[in-house]
């Protein structure tokens, strides 16, 4: 099974906190505005069916939803699910929400999807190669993929690691694994093998001051990445 059990249990412990602005996933929270104008820059997502792999509390969905998507969200962590579930019925908002890994998910479902989101995610994945060939196999030409994630090298380790979770304290202790970090390159070597054809990568970049985020030509701790299938 492509999951890792402590990363799920992590995530159950903290799920009750995804919709607290001000709680572990604030920083999450100020990155929305900025993934949906990424997103929007690039597709107009009215209309999409769009699948949300590792969709957490439901932040993004519920706002590509707000925007006319049609959002099937995937998370593997069934207190994050049902936190995801409650929030968007109180919000009134119809999303269809699945507990499952992608890998369990295609057995069962057959549809392609217009547009894929895996955010955040494959740096909590045990089988990266894996995820992203059945990222491929929900997809069909001209798919547009959109993934996050955190680039590997010292200052990464640095910021994302160290700072974000034992200095500032504004991640989840534990939320990372340094060894799962993927460079831009690598991530860009597994996106083509799934035959997809990269069209951005664009750092994120944080103010340290009020938190928010910007795009940023410097890759060097998170960064989103566009890619097409051909
Ligand atoms: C860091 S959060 C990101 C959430 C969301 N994508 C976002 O960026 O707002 C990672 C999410 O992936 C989920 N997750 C971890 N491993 C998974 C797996 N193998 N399959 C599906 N979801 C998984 C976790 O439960 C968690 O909600």
């Amino acid at each position: 099974m492509n999951l890792d059990k402590k990363e799920i249990d992590n995530f159950d412990i903290y799920a009750h906190e995804w919709w607290n602005k001000r709680g572990p996933y604030k920083l999450i929270h100020n990155l929305t505005p900025l993934r949906v104008e990424y997103i929007q820059n690039s597709i107009n997502v009215k209309g999409l069916n769009i699948l949300d792999i590792g969709c957490g509390g439901g932040l993004l969905a519920e706002e590509l939803t707000k925007k006319g998507a049609i959002v099937t969200g995937l998370d593997a962590s069934k207190k994050t699910i049902n936190i995801a579930k409650q929030h968007a019925k109180e919000s009134n908002l119809n999303i269809n929400y699945v507990c499952s890994t992608l890998e369990s998910f295609i057995e069962e479902d057959k549809n392609k999807y217009d547009c894929i989101i895996c955010f955040e995610l494959i740096e909590h994945i045990p089988d990266q190669k894996k995820l992203v060939l059945d990222i491929s196999k929900v997809s069909k030409k001209k798919s547009k993929l959109f993934m996050s994630t955190i680039n590997r090298n010292i200052v990464s380790f640095a910021f994302a690691k160290v700072i974000a979770e034992y200095v500032l304290k504004i991640v989840p202790r534990g939320t990372h694994q340094y060894g799962k970090f993927i460079k831009p390159s690598e991530l860009a070597r597994l996106v083509e093998l799934a035959e997809f054809k990269v069209e951005d990568i664009s750092g994120v970049k944080l103010n340290p001051i009020d938190y928010t985020f910007s795009l940023s030509r410097m890759t060097k701790i998170n960064y989103f990445m566009t890619s097409t299938k051909k």
